[in-house]
């Protein structure tokens, strides 16, 4: 069975999830596509795994293929390496009525998606999503970005994909801990929207993962059909991001992004309370230590806000903290920066 969602953005398109459907993506993209030259973007773990799948199965829908293979991880997330894209792009001779196509995690489908923003000032890309944090969050809203030295994603565009096409199957080759990463994802979204997914999923195990895939990709479209442009709403994604963020970076990235978001949304949810908002602590921290996530903050409130600091002179005036009002039902609170320093030491940071 296929689960279709659409996206009513500045493109209309649809995310097409099923188990066991990545075979058929050739016939769902002639459905919807003329033939043409597909230039494949992936990685070198996932690539051996998924691309003689895509291949054939585009080919075998009349599409022609192109391939790049890049090194797995974040340290490829490049402008050197969306070049090394676009110059495949160029010797295969691809064009505006042509596509490109992510196959792989958030750093293919970012990367692939900036070289679809910018290559002939914009071609048509396609999503193929094989991490949970892909699958829930990257693959779907049409950011696309590359780190730079002077920080992550600070370079990029809003390009909506044409399609998003996930295969939950996939997700069964990944490494439990990147599994887990997008786990802290998908608690972010019961927590910041919906009550009954955050019920859902507290207990690891006990339910169908495409199903709840498929309700985060529903808020996310709603999300993003409200704020495409992240001017507001949008920013609810944010939660246990601007203290995660500030962990990750201290940790010199060795706390991976997923386990430093499931200590931001508990320094959150203290903060909340401490603001004057109902405690949900403990519920919060029970479902991400059920998870398997350490909790805790290694750093102090002034080494966690120095870093909070220099994000927000990139972003100017107050800081905005997304902040649990209830269990689904998050709020964006601005304040002053030190406000926020106050807050993280009044919970013993
Ligand atoms: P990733 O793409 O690096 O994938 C993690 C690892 O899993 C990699 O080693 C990859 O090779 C491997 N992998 C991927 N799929 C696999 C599979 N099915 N089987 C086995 N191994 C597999 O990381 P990620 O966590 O998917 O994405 C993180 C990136 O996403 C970051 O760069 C972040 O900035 C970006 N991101 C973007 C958005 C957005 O809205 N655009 C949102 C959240 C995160
Ligand atoms: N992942 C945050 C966003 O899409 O806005």
């Amino acid at each position: 069975m296929t689960t279709r969602i659409t996206v009513k953005a500045s493109g209309t398109y649809d995310i097409l999830l099923s188990k066991g459907g990545l075979s058929r993506i050739g016939q769902a993209l002639k459905e919807r596509f003329k033939p043409c030259t597909i230039a494949i973007l992936s990685d070198d773990k996932v690539f051996p795994l998924y691309g003689k799948t895509v291949t054939q199965s585009l080919e075998a829908a009349g599409f022609k293929t192109v391939c790049h293979v890049i090194p797995n991880g974040e340290q490829s997330k490049t402008l050197d390496s969306v070049t090394g894209f676009i110059n495949c792009m160029v010797q295969s001779q691809v064009t505006r009525t042509d596509m490109a196509l992510a196959l792989g995690g958030g750093v293919i489908g970012d990367m692939a998606g900036f070289a679809a923003a910018i290559y002939l000032r914009g071609i048509p890309y396609i999503q193929v999503p094989t991490t949970l944090l892909a699958a829930v969050d990257s693959s779907v809203g049409g950011k696309t970005a590359v780190d730079i030295s002077a920080g992550k994603n600070l370079v990029g565009a809003f390009h909506q994909p044409a399609l998003v096409y996930l295969d939950t199957d996939t997700l069964s080759t990944l490494d439990p801990s990147v599994l887990r990463d997008g786990f802290a994802e998908v608690i972010k979204y019961g927590v910041i929207l919906d009550r009954k997914l955050f019920d859902t999923v507290a207990k690891p195990g006990t339910f169908d993962l495409t199903e709840v895939i498929a309700r985060c990709i529903e808020i996310k479209r709603d999300v993003v059909e409200a704020d495409e442009f992240d001017r507001g709403m949008r920013g609810l994604l944010n939660y246990g991001h601007t203290f995660g963020h500030a962990i990750e970076k201290l940790s010199g990235f060795t706390i991976t992004h997923g386990s430093a978001v499931a200590r931001g949304m508990i320094i959150a949810a203290q903060v909340a309370a401490k603001y004057g908002f109902t405690d949900y602590t403990g519920q919060i921290a029970q479902v991400v230590k059920d998870y398997g996530f350490e909790t805790g903050s290694p750093y102090s409130a002034q080494e966690l806000y120095n870093v909070i600091l220099s994000d927000k002179k990139r972003s100017g005036g107050d800081i905005t903290l997304v902040l649990p009002k209830e269990l689904g039902q998050c709020t964006l609170e601005k304040m002053p920066a030190t406000r926020v320093l106050e807050l993280m030491k009044e919970i013993g940071l």
